[in-house]
């Protein structure tokens, strides 16, 4: 069958700054997804698109289109309102494991379709799947099983939903196209509209850990995804966060776990439960439950009641020890003072040069491989006292996580006057 475009004369209009239209962009994406485009004339057509952008209309027609390629969901026999959170990825970013089941103490079903870590940021299934028994992939009768009770799943994607963006995300991810506006923007938008939530709360990172490194772009992909949302009938806003600096105490699967754990039982460290509760907030807002009071759900146990039979519903044992690195490594402060900056990024790289994180997608990762961090920006310091442990199974990679780290942090003699606010800004 003949085709009806050809992808060179896509390609050429756009490296020429030109508009695509409406029929160009539904035939790439299908043609795409089932092979009629070849891998490299599609990544040169999406580093076209990094180059030149696209404009609003191109861009909600490209989400549609990877909409189309796949399955929608339907929540609507669940007879109770659906929210769903969404981070651009992150160092240390593991507030979906808290969140989702504390929104779902409300009554709000949270139906959280989550992906793996791919470089330097982690992957909310990697993370639970060093709770021991877990399994990330249900079939949607048991996810919906799961919804109804105790309310809230985390679990991986089917093969089904937006299975384009499932094949244009790994050839960006090696070809260097991964930073372009539109393509995350189509690319976040498209498995959450296909998935069917009532309710999105967007989680835009921006600084040095994150795919947006500063606000004007965070901003821009933030506005972009907020009226894709929003013209798809879905209740959309998003909270622009800093991730300058990892977020928590801990970088790494089982140590995240830990972490959320700690949160869950009503501790766990301040800009963790800040960002979990104000993602909770808009999520319970947006499903119709404004009142609900998500901080005392967090410190009474009810938050930690859910989780325990979500994680009990998937198989996992909430009660079982993670496992826990073989070897540790620590890094000492040189001098007293007060710590000033410590760089998500290099963080991140550190972490996953240690085992956590995979280069390929289908390596394994390490669960107690990570980062272990004594002291955050604005902390006070004496020389000789842990700064940060690494850890990993496989000791031969400590070199390497240290080299990252290198001009990761700095000690100032001077308090600091003012740290850098952890939400930066909400677009809705
Ligand atoms: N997360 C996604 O799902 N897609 C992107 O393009 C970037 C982050």
């Amino acid at each position: 069958m003949a085709e009806a475009f050809d992808a060179v004369d896509i390609i050429r209009t756009k490296r020429d700054r030109g508009v695509l239209t409406d029929a160009q962009i539904d035939w790439t994406i299908d043609a795409y997804t089932r092979g009629a485009i070849a891998d490299e004339q599609m990544s040169a057509l999406n580093m076209a698109i990094l180059l030149n952008g696209m404009n609003r209309e191109e861009i909600a027609r490209w989400t549609a289109a990877m909409i189309a390629s796949g399955e929608r969901m339907d929540f609507s026999s669940l007879g109770k309102p659906t929210a769903d959170k969404h981070s651009t990825g992150g160092v240390g970013d593991k507030i979906t494991l808290p969140l989702a089941p504390l929104v779902a103490v409300f009554g709000v079903a949270v139906p959280q379709l989550s992906g793996r870590g791919l470089g330097h940021t982690g992957g909310t299934l990697d993370k639970l799947e060093s709770v021991p028994g877990w399994r990330a992939s249900l079939s949607n009768e048991e996810m919906m099983a799961v919804l109804r009770d105790p309310g809230a799943v985390i679990c991986a994607a089917g093969s089904g939903l937006a299975p384009a963006d499932k094949k244009l995300y790994a050839l960006r991810d090696v070809t260097g196209t991964v930073e372009a506006i539109p393509l995350i923007a189509s690319s976040i938008m498209s498995k959450k509209i296909a998935e069917g939530t009532g309710t999105l709360v967007l989680d835009v990172k921006c600084g040095s850990g994150a795919f947006m490194k500063d606000e004007e772009n965070a901003r821009e992909l933030a506005r972009t995804m907020v009226a894709l949302g929003q013209d798809a009938g879905v209740n959309t806003v998003a909270l622009m966060t800093n991730m300058d600096t990892p977020l928590g105490l801990t970088a790494g699967n089982a140590l995240e776990v830990e972490e959320s754990v700690e949160v869950l039982a009503g501790g766990g460290p301040a800009d963790v439960v800040e960002l979990t509760v104000a993602l909770a907030e808009e999520m319970l807002a947006g499903a119709g439950a404004a009142d609900a009071d998500p901080a005392a759900a967090l410190k009474d146990g009810r938050a930690m009641d859910v989780w325990r039979r979500m994680i009990a519903a998937q198989g996992g044992d909430p009660d079982a020890p993670v496992p826990k690195a073989a070897e540790e490594h620590v890094i000492t402060a040189d001098q007293d003072g007060w710590l000033t900056e410590l760089d998500a990024m290099a963080v991140g790289v550190a972490a996953w040069r240690l085992g956590a994180g995979r280069a390929r997608k289908e390596d394994p990762v390490q669960a107690g491989a990570g980062v272990r961090m004594h002291a955050k920006p604005g902390d006070r310091v004496t020389a000789g006292q842990p700064l940060l442990t690494l850890c990993t199974d496989t000791p031969e990679r400590f070199a390497r996580a240290e080299e990252s780290l290198e001009g990761a942090w700095s000690i100032s003699s001077n308090e600091p006057t003012a740290l850098a606010p952890l939400i930066l800004d909400r677009i809705a």
